[in-house]
């Protein structure tokens, strides 16, 4: 397998610019000797104070949506080529609480998929089932589905580009963690959904990260698993001496 971890943080709607420049400053100081790769993703408002401190560092600048337009009148959105012009590398899509909190539907992130892949970003492209869809038993469409969605009118040769972060809704901020056993079933069927749509080959390339309570004293049973290639980190990202260790988890 050729799959390398990818550790990511999303620091979600938190800290003001000199806050994200000192935990910056800190995990390129952490990181510098990591053997995985990593992303953090702060808030818009931040991304040009972060971006200056990791440029020629081993931590890729992310953002955590961008809108399906390229400009146009958008009231407080975001355009992907603001992005470029900011030196934003990678987006996170289709997080559950743009799902969820903000309604959108497949269709607008797949529009988003394809707009950000067209202007070179990596995607995260996020998918996980709330905790009424796991006990009706179903998780694997949930999430089956939201990756059909996802890919919609993507080329294979875009998927180098693709990421997926598998993450339980009733996980997400809430200190449950999935099982890795149960984390690891849902990655394995993902994989082979991406099998069906791509080959064998695109599905043993894909990296499928997990997100969802993600902490220095989980990290380590996660990654074990065959299926677990990283982390999207919430909380546990907002601080050095949380995110060092789960990044660096050996
Ligand atoms: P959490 O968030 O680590 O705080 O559960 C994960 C995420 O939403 O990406």
């Amino acid at each position: 397998m050729s799959r390398q971890y990818y550790i990511a943080g999303n620091w979600k709607m938190h800290k003001t610019r000199s806050e994200a420049a000192e935990l910056t400053k800190s995990l390129v100081e952490g990181l510098k000797d990591g053997k995985h790769k990593y992303l953090i993703a702060p808030p818009f408002t931040a991304l040009e104070t972060v971006g200056a401190i990791v440029r020629g560092t081993n931590i890729r600048l992310g953002a955590q949506d961008a809108a399906a337009e390229e400009q146009g009148a958008h009231t407080g959105e975001v355009s992907v080529l603001m992005l470029k012009d900011l030196g934003v590398q990678s987006i996170i899509l289709g997080h559950s609480e743009r799902r969820h909190t903000y309604k959108e539907d497949d269709a607008l992130i797949n529009k988003k998929v394809k707009l950000a892949l067209k202007y070179g970003f990596e995607v995260i492209l996020c998918v996980g089932e709330t905790l009424e869809e796991r006990e009706c038993g179903q998780a694997e469409v949930v999430c089956e589905n939201q990756v059909l969605w996802g890919f919609a009118g993507v080329p294979k040769d875009a998927l180098a580009n693709i990421v997926i972060a598998y993450e339980p809704v009733w996980a997400i901020g809430t200190g449950k963690t999935a099982t890795p056993e149960d984390a690891d079933a849902i990655h394995a069927y993902i994989r082979k959904v991406i099998g069906r749509l791509y080959g064998a080959d695109a599905a043993d390339r894909i990296v499928i990260q997990y997100g969802g309570s993600v902490k220095p004293e989980n990290v380590t049973q996660l990654m074990a698993k065959e299926n677990i290639d990283g982390a999207l980190v919430g909380g546990a990202s907002l601080k050095a001496d949380a995110f060092l260790p789960i990044a660096k988890f050996a």
